[in-house]
C-alpha cells in the first residue's frame, strides 16, 4: 500500500517509460522544490502559508526551520508520511502547523516571524532537498516592503509571477551612497559557487560568476535584469554590499516561474490483491510545479472512501473496484497560467 505513494508521475523516469509513445515531449530537468508564500506579503495578526512547489514524488516528511540554517534548535514543525501528524519543534511558537501537503501555516504572524525559513524535504530514497523562502511581515508600526518609505535595502521582483520565456527585473531600492561593491548570488547561500556577479565601484568592475547564464544584465544602481527566464531560474537570490566602513549589508528576492503546461494522459495499472480487482490511475504530465485534478464522467471525481490519491494528487487507487467506478475517467493539470485536460479513458 505504501509503495503506492511511491508513483513517477511527473519526473522523467516516470516519462522515460512512455517515452516512446510521446516522443514529441523532450525530457524535462527536475526542477528543484521552490516555497511560495501566500499571500507573498502578509498583514500582522493575520494567517500565512508557505507552499511547495516541486515536491519529489517519493517524499516522506518535511521538516520546517527559523532562519537560514537546518539546526535542531531552530526546528519549527515537522510532519511525516509515517506518522501522519505535525510534531512542533523547540522552535515552534504554537502558532506554526505543518501539514501533509508539506506547507508550513503560520497563524496570527507578529514582526517576529519576518525572515528566512529553511524546509528539508526527506525523500524515501534517504536523500533529502532543502528549499528556502522569505517571508514579509507588513505592520502598521514598521510597514514593510515600500521602498518609498523605507529606507532599508530592499529588492523588487518584477513581475513576482514570471512566465517562462519572459524577463524579469530584480529592482534593488535604497542602496547606500557609499557603496563600494556588491554581489548577486542565485541561492541564500554567500559562497562563490553561487555567484552571479561582482560589482566593485573601486576597481571599476564587473565580475561574471559561475551562475552566469549569458541571460543576466546588472546595473550599476544594483538592479538585475534576468532574460528569457526558464522555471530553474526560479527561488532565492541574494544582494550582499559593501559600504565604506566594510559594513556588510544583505537583502534577499524571489520570484516564482509559470509555464504553459502540456497536456497529459491517464495510465491505466491494473491488478488484483486478495482476490479483488484493484486499479491505479495515473496522471502523466512533463511539467513540474503543477497541481491535479481527477474527472469522473465529465464531473469532478467524488472520492469516496475506496479511494486514495497519492500526495501530490497524479495518482488515483481504487480499491477494491466496483461496478460503479466503470466509466471514463480524465486528469487536469494546472497552474497560475495555464491548465489542460487529457484525452479520456475508459475504464471497464
Ligand atoms: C495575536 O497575537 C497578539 C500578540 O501576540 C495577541 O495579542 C492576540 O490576542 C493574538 N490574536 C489571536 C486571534 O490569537
Ligand atoms: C519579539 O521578539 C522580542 C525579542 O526577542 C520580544 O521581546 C517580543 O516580545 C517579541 N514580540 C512578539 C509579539 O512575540
Ligand atoms: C502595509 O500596511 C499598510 C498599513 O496597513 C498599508 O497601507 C500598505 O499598503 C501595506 N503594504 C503592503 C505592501 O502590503
Ligand atoms: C536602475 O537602473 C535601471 C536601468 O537603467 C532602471 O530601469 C531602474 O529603474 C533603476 N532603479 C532604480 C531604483 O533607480
Amino acid at each position: 500500500m505504501e509503495g503506492f505513494f511511491v508513483l513517477l508521475c511527473n519526473h522523467w523516469q516516470g516519462l522515460l517509460l512512455t517515452a516512446s509513445l510521446f516522443s514529441f515531449w523532450h525530457l524535462p530537468t527536475t526542477a528543484q522544490p521552490t516555497i511560495e508564500s501566500v499571500p507573498p506579503i502578509v498583514a500582522e495578526g493575520e494567517n500565512v502559508r508557505l507552499f511547495i512547489h516541486n515536491l519529489p514524488e517519493n517524499f516522506q516528511g518535511f521538516v520546517w526551520f527559523k532562519g537560514i540554517s537546518v539546526f535542531r534548535d531552530h526546528e519549527v514543525a515537522r510532519y511525516t508520511l509515517k506518522e501522519r501528524s505535525s510534531v512542533m519543534g523547540p522552535a515552534n511558537t504554537g502558532r506554526e502547523t505543518a501539514n501533509s501537503d508539506g506547507s508550513l501555516v503560520l497563524r496570527n504572524v507578529t514582526k517576529n516571524d519576518t525572515g528566512l525559513y529553511a524546509l528539508r524535504i526527506e525523500c524515501a530514497d534517504m536523500k533529502s532537498e532543502e528549499a528556502h523562502v522569505q517571508l514579509l511581515v507588513n505592520s502598521s508600526l514598521s510597514p514593510c516592503c515600500n521602498p518609498l518609505t523605507s529606507s532599508q535595502l530592499m529588492i523588487q521582483s518584477m513581475p513576482l509571477y514570471v512566465k517562462e520565456r519572459e524577463d524579469v527585473f530584480l529592482q534593488v531600492y535604497n542602496l547606500p551612497e557609499d557603496l563600494q561593491a556588491f554581489t548577486w548570488y542565485r541561492a541564500v547561500y554567500r559562497v562563490p559557487y553561487y555567484e552571479i556577479v561582482e560589482w566593485s565601484k573601486i576597481l571599476n568592475t564587473v565580475t561574471w560568476g559561475d551562475q552566469y547564464t549569458g541571460r543576466e544584465l546588472v546595473y550599476d544602481n544594483g538592479s538585475l535584469l534576468l532574460q528569457n527566464v526558464a522555471e530553474e531560474d526560479a527561488g532565492m537570490y541574494t544582494l550582499e554590499i559593501l559600504k565604506s566602513d566594510f559594513k556588510i549589508e544583505k537583502a534577499y528576492v524571489q520570484f516564482h516561474v509559470n509555464k504553459y503546461v502540456a497536456q497529459p494522459f491517464v495510465r491505466i495499472t491494473n491488478g488484483v490483491v486478495s482476490s479483488h480487482r484493484s486499479v491505479i490511475f495515473t496522471c502523466v504530465s512533463p511539467d513540474t510545479a503543477i497541481s491535479f485534478r481527477w474527472i469522473f464522467n465529465n464531473k469532478p471525481l467524488r472520492l469516496s472512501r475506496r479511494m486514495t490519491l497519492s500526495p501530490t494528487k497524479c495518482g488515483l487507487r481504487i480499491y477494491p473496484v466496483r461496478m460503479e467506478n466503470f466509466g471514463e475517467y480524465r486528469c487536469e493539470v494546472f497552474n497560475r497560467v495555464s491548465s489542460k485536460i487529457s484525452p479520456p479513458v475508459l475504464f471497464r
